[in-house]
């Protein structure tokens, strides 16, 4: 496993994250057992960030995180949750005051844990003025119960006035914001947030670098049983399976194999090979899933401009 620095501050956090939003949300694992076998895999092949919301399932990926973590020392890994959709009650959603500082001490009851090292924003509240989050974010910090705070699909204009609140209230600003990320959804990563790097040291951890599981290429020749998409078919309709997208696999697939890869390998690595890119939170539902695609470490060294070319030129092909 590497470890990168998060953004200008010095923590490590692994190239790869483990996400849990399918523990719960997706409501396909409600299997403890495998839980545990996909979190042993991930922090047995080196995985130190293990990424959150209380969203996810309404805290329930929080509650099982909690439960399972809770014999290894707390220092030994790095937590990120997210606050902003915590309940169905006009109070318990948005980034005000009081839902931030409400929102996280939920999610530390259901993590088991004094404390969480990274809490993002998880999108964007047009109703609450961005002074009050950055003020409740630095409360937080001083209190001792969040290390970090980020955005989440913020835009880089909403991500500078965060900056300019800070600085006004000399209050702590953001270091990481969490984006999608992978060979399909590259514009706000790679030119859209492209300035914020060196301005603000900002760090990145990025999601969907599997389309969610898509660009594996298992859907190529229909719907697996079972798969994401198979069990919740509504997300069929939402343009994940466009003819476009099967044919651009077929030609990644064709790149991987011939780098003796799987395109799941391919498509991590692809996202790992972004150095502005600190940890690629990765969502699996067998152990198996996440010992496939930590090995993406090693295809990461494969990805030569040539090839780098070669998968630039299948996407250009059909967009
Ligand atoms: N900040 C945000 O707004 C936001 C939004 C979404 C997600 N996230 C975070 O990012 C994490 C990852 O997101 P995601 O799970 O939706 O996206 P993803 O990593 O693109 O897709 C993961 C899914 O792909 C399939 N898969 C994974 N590895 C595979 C392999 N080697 N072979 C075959 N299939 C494989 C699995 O689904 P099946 O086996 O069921 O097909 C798995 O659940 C989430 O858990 C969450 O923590 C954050």
């Amino acid at each position: 496993m590497d470890y990168n620095s998060l953004g200008r501050s010095g923590l490590k956090v692994s190239a790869l994250g483990l996400g849990s939003s399918q523990y719960s949300f997706f409501c396909q694992h409600d299997n403890l057992h495998t839980i545990r076998e996909c979190l042993a895999a991930a922090l047995n092949g080196g995985i130190n960030y293990i990424d959150t919301s209380e969203q996810y399932g309404l805290g329930k990926a929080e509650l099982i995180i909690g439960e399972l973590m809770r014999y290894i020392p707390r220092d030994q890994f790095i937590i990120g949750t997210k606050v902003m959709y915590g309940g169905t009650k006009p109070s318990q959603k948005g980034l005000n005051h009081k839902h931030i500082v409400d929102g996280l001490h939920n999610s530390l009851h259901r993590l088991q844990s004094d404390y969480v090292d990274i809490l993002y924003c998880h999108g964007y509240d047009p109703d609450t003025s961005i002074h009050e989050t950055v003020r409740a974010m630095d409360h937080l910090v001083h209190e001792g119960k969040i290390r970090y705070w980020g955005t989440s699909e913020w835009s880089r204009s909403q991500i500078e006035k965060a900056h300019s609140a800070a600085r006004e209230l000399n209050a702590v600003p953001p270091l990481v914001e969490q984006v999608k990320y992978n060979i399909f959804s590259r514009k706000r990563v790679e030119e859209e947030y492209a300035p914020l790097y060196p301005k603000y040291g900002m760090g990145l951890t990025t999601y969907y670098a599997l389309y969610a599981g898509v660009l594996t290429g298992k859907y190529q020749e229909g719907i697996p049983k079972g798969s994401r998409i198979g069990k919740f078919q509504w997300l069929s309709q939402e343009g994940y399976l466009e003819e476009k997208n099967l044919k651009i696999i077929d030609e990644l697939k064709e790149i991987a194999h011939n780098l003796d890869s799987t395109l799941a390998k391919l498509a991590v690595a692809w996202c790992l090979k972004n150095s502005k890119v600190n940890s690629v939170v990765i969502g699996a539902t067998n152990k198996d899933q996440i010992e496939e695609n930590i090995k993406a470490i090693s295809v990461k060294e494969m990805l030569t401009e040539d090839v780098i070319a070669r998968i630039n030129r299948a996407v250009k092909k059909f967009s």
